[in-house]
């Protein structure tokens, strides 16, 4: 059985998502053991308290330098016996001190079609701003590996979402979740807990 440690950072309906799919039976080899959070008044702590999991708050801002950070999360993380960390919506940069320490075990979800709109700068309702200024017909979700490159690891699974006239971003933000977010994210951990993904340089490979 995995450890899953999910990382958090606002309304956690990512993670609702997974608690979801754990409580169905759909996450088979692993457990939800613990919710980190970049921000103590995250509604996601709340869910977290609400289904009996442990939690734990760490700020960027309580480090004067973003090593010391990096080093704390990684050494959290270690404390946790962290198996598969999952980011979802987490709002704070990854160190590559963290990075390296779980290389391959850090799933992370974008709600857009990589390589479209991502990288830095590109997170939460932003994303879906600049995926309807550009018009896009069909936009999505991505669950990938992170890497040392922002929003350029491996990835696991897309899933394409229709963009309708007269969308606004939080229309858009709501359906890509609703259809691509809440059921790739708990499909991509119970796959890696399942040992069914297997990384080959940059892409992955699955065995179902
Ligand atoms: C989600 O849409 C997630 O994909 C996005 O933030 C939202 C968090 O919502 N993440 C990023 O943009 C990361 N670059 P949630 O807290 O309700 O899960």
């Amino acid at each position: 059985m995995k450890n899953i440690v999910v990382l958090v950072s606002g309304g956690g309906t990512n993670l609702q998502a997974l608690i979801d799919a754990q409580n169905r039976g759909e996450i088979n080899s692993g457990k939800i053991t613990c919710v980190i959070s970049s921000n103590p008044n995250a509604y996601a702590l709340t869910r977290a308290e609400n289904n009996g999991i442990e939690t734990a708050v760490i700020r960027r801002k309580d480090y004067d330098e973003f090593d010391k950070y990096d080093e704390a999360l990684t050494e959290l993380l270690k404390s946790k016996n962290a198996d598969l960390i999952v980011l979802a919506g987490f709002m704070t940069i990854l160190g590559k001190g963290v990075i390296r320490a779980f290389e391959n075990r850090i799933i992370n979800i974008h709600p857009a079609l990589i390589p479209s709109f991502c990288g830095e700068g590109y997170y939460g309702l932003r994303v879906h701003e600049e995926a309807l200024k550009k018009g896009v017909k069909v936009t999505g979700a991505t669950a990938h590996f992170v890497n040392e490159i922002c929003d350029g690891g491996p990835i696991i699974i897309q899933k394409a979402v229709e963009v309708k006239d007269g969308d606004t971003p939080e229309i858009l933000q709501k359906r890509v979740m609703e259809q691509a977010e809440w059921i790739i994210l708990p499909r991509a951990v119970a796959l890696f807990c399942e040992d069914k993904i297997k990384v080959i340089g940059n892409k992955t490979v699955i065995s179902d």
